[in-house]
C-alpha cells in the first residue's frame, strides 16, 4: 500500500490505474477509524480494482468553537487498518498541501446545507461540500463510498455530484451499530461511561418513530413529538428529532408518504454531540 501526501502524486497514480482499464473506489475520511470506516473500505475493495482512502481533518467543516484541534488523529493506526482491509493508496495531505492559502471558493448546496446539521453547525456542510468537491477533483472518476450515518452529508454529496455532473458514482453504506444500537462515530470516544449508557436512547427513539409510522400514524408532528419526549429527559440537550422525505430532507405533510422517509436526530451527551438516523421505505 502506498501513502501519498501530495495531490499530484494521487492524480498520477489514479490516471495510470484508469488508463490500464481498472476501476477506482474512493473512501473520504477524517481518520480516527472505527468499524464504520472499515466497512466502507471493505466494500470499496470488494467492488473496485483499486481503492484510495483520503485521511484529512478538514478545517473548513469545523466552526471556531468546535473540536478541530482536539479531533482524534492517529495516522499510523489508520494506515494499518487500510492495509489490512486491502486499500491500495492512502492520501494523507497536510493542511498546507490542501490549502496553500485560505480558499476563496466554497461550494454551497442551497437549503440542503442550512437545515438540520447546517442550522446547528454554522458553515459545517458548506465546508464538507467544498472539501468533498476538491477531493473528487483530485481523485477523478470513481465510485465513492459514504456512510448513511451522516445522512444529510450523503444527500448533499449526491446532489452536488448530480448538479455539477461530476464523474462519481456515490454509494451509500449502512450504519454500523453497537449491540445496544448506538451508531459508531469517531466522537463516541468522548463519551464517559455514564454518557455512553445514555446515548443508546437515540436509536431507541428512532426505532419507536418507525414503529409509529408502521402502525399507521398519519401526523409526522406526532412522531417527532414522541421521539423528542423520549430523548429530552435522557440527553443533556436535544438538537433535533425529525421525519423527512429521504432525498429532499423536507418534512412530508402527512404519513405514510409515497417516497422513502428518514428519521433523524441529534443530541448532546456530555461534551459529545451525536447524530443518528433510520430509514423507512413504504415500498418495502
Ligand atoms: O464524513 C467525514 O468524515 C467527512 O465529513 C468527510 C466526508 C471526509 C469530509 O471531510
Amino acid at each position: 500500500m502506498q501513502v501519498a501526501t501530495e495531490q499530484a502524486e494521487v492524480r498520477r497514480v489514479l490516471e495510470e490505474v484508469r488508463c490500464s482499464g481498472h476501476s477506482v473506489g474512493f473512501v473520504a475520511t477524517m481518520g480516527a477509524f472505527h468499524e464504520g470506516h472499515i466497512s466502507l473500505i471493505c466494500r470499496s475493495v470488494a467492488e473496485n480494482d483499486f481503492t484510495v482512502v483520503s485521511n484529512f481533518v478538514n478545517p473548513l467543516q469545523f466552526a471556531p468553537d468546535e473540536d478541530f484541534e482536539k479531533y482524534p488523529r492517529n495516522l499510523p493506526e489508520d494506515n494499518r487498518h487500510c492495509e489490512i482491509q486491502g486499500a491500495d493508496l492512502v492520501f494523507a495531505p497536510t493542511g498546507e498541501e490542501m490549502f496553500r492559502r485560505p480558499p476563496l471558493v466554497s461550494v454551497h448546496v442551497g437549503e440542503l446545507a442550512v437545515i438540520l446539521e447546517g442550522a446547528h453547525r454554522d458553515g459545517h456542510l458548506i465546508g464538507v461540500a467544498t472539501i468533498v468537491t476538491k477531493l473528487f477533483s483530485i481523485v477523478g472518476q470513481c465510485r465513492a463510498y459514504f456512510g448513511e450515518k451522516d445522512w444529510q452529508q450523503l444527500t448533499l454529496v449526491r446532489r452536488l455530484v448530480a448538479d455539477l455532473s461530476l464523474p462519481v458514482e456515490v454509494v451509500g453504506c449502512p450504519i454500523v451499530r453497537e449491540p445496544d444500537g448506538l451508531a459508531l462515530s469517531s466522537r463516541n470516544r468522548y463519551l464517559s461511561g455514564h454518557d455512553r449508557a445514555r446515548a443508546g436512547i437515540l436509536s431507541r427513539a428512532l426505532k419507536h418513530g418507525i414503529e409509529m409510522i408502521k402502525a399507521g400514524e398519519s401526523n409526522p408532528a406526532a412522531v417527532v413529538l414522541e421521539m423528542e419526549e423520549m430523548i429530552e429527559p435522557v440527553a443533556d440537550k436535544l438538537g433535533y428529532a425529525t421525519v423527512v422525505v429521504a432525498d429532499s430532507l423536507q418534512m412530508p405533510d402527512s404519513l405514510p408518504a409515497s417516497e422513502p422517509l428518514r428519521l433523524l436526530t441529534a443530541a448532546h451527551f456530555g461534551s459529545a454531540r451525536l447524530i443518528d438516523n433510520m430509514g423507512y421505505d413504504p415500498a418495502k
